[in-house]
């Protein structure tokens, strides 16, 4: 069901209110923790922590952590471990990507280089462990690395098929598992558990959120497309330049006419919208709905997570993690 922009607006409030003091001790806990002994990487760490993000991943510990009994000083801290991972990883992937901005900034490899990114971008990784190793929790570090793992290899798995036009869906949905989808599933679950939730509460809110973060990503490959600069905070049409066809494209091609086909694999050779525009690509995907497949797709997803809330007891947390799903399927950025 779709939410007017007021209903949203309001939902959202009310969802940030019921988490907003945890949060702020988690900012205190990342501020706290991102210094370096060298000045660099500290200022990195500064400069996307201050540029805003919606704080998303450490929304969906503290509220997996209400949801099952509280917040302890424990779900604090991997709130901010898993935030402090998520910056390393934007860190690294517009490296990655030559992204040239990043929550409406120029991204910390325009500022300060690719060089001196991977290294900060390491250190952001180490510093995020460094932390949850003093859980002394062998099933958290398992939990984080393994994460960590899969994240990097779905960004290696996403390199092998850059520039690529023949991707099917399975290959794209790989790798949305693997590049949002799993931390997405191991903020839920790593709440769940220091709320004190028992193993299978804690599978099942992993479970939740990967359903959200699956619909989470095919939103944002949507919105890569459809929405603005000003609003998203890094450029539209991003993901075709970059060489990556995503889902609304993988869909527009599976029927779409050869000249059409040749105008996709024109912008992936030219990495620029200079001889196809980027308006005709637009039109393309909207007369082939393939944005709208995309959002039928993801709202499935959606679905799934909510059908999975409405398991636990009612509670606002229980309500402010449905609302979280309408939001997801909802957001302009
Ligand atoms: C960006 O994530 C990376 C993706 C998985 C698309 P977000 O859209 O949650 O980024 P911030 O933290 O709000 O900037
Ligand atoms: C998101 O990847 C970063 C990771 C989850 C590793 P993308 O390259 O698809 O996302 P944006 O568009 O730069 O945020
Ligand atoms: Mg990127
Ligand atoms: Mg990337």
């Amino acid at each position: 069901m779709a939410l007017s922009k007021l209903g949203q607006t309001l939902t959202a409030l009310e969802i940030l209110e019921l988490v907003k003091s945890d949060l702020e001790r988690v900012e205190r806990e990342i501020n706290l923790e991102s210094v370096a002994s060298v000045d660099v990487a500290t200022t990195i760490a500064r400069h996307l922590q201050s540029g805003g993000g919606k704080r998303l991943r450490p929304i969906l510990v503290l509220l997996a952590s209400k949801l099952v009994g509280g917040v302890t000083d424990s779900s604090i801290r991997l709130a901010a471990v898993v935030e402090m991972i998520h910056t390393a990883t934007l860190v690294h992937d517009d490296v990655i990507d030559t992204a040239k901005t990043r929550r409406g900034r120029p991204s910390s490899n325009t500022i300060w280089g690719n060089h001196t990114c991977v290294l900060a971008g390491d250190w952001l990784y180490m510093q995020a462990f460094h932390i949850a190793l003093r859980e002394r929790n062998f099933h958290v570090l398992d939990l984080l690395i393994a994460l960590t793992q899969m994240m990097v290899e779905g960004e290696l798995l996403q390199l092998e098929l850059i520039g690529k036009i023949n991707i099917s869906e399975a290959d794209y949905m790989e790798l949305v598992d693997r590049k949002t989808a799993s931390l997405f599933s191991a903020c839920a679950k790593l709440g769940a558990l220091t709320g004190g939730a028992d193993e299978a509460t804690e599978a099942r809110m992993g479970e939740f959120s990967w359903n959200l973060g699956i619909a989470f990503q095919l939103v944002d490959d949507v919105l890569d497309f459809t929405s603005h600069e000003k609003v998203l905070g890094k450029p539209v049409g991003s993901d075709l330049r970059e060489g990556k066809v995503t889902l609304p494209v993988i869909y527009a091609l599976e029927d779409a006419t050869a000249e059409e086909r040749g105008m996709v694999e024109t912008v992936l050779k030219d990495a620029n919208y200079e001889r196809v525009r980027f308006s005709k690509i637009l039109g393309m995907i909207e007369r082939h709905r393939g944005f709208e497949r995309v959002r039928e797709r993801a709202q499935a997803f959606t679905d799934k997570a909510r059908s999975i809330v409405t398991e636990f007891p009612e509670s606002p947390y229980q309500r402010a993690l449905t609302a979280l799903t309408d939001l997801v399927t909802e957001r302009d950025h």
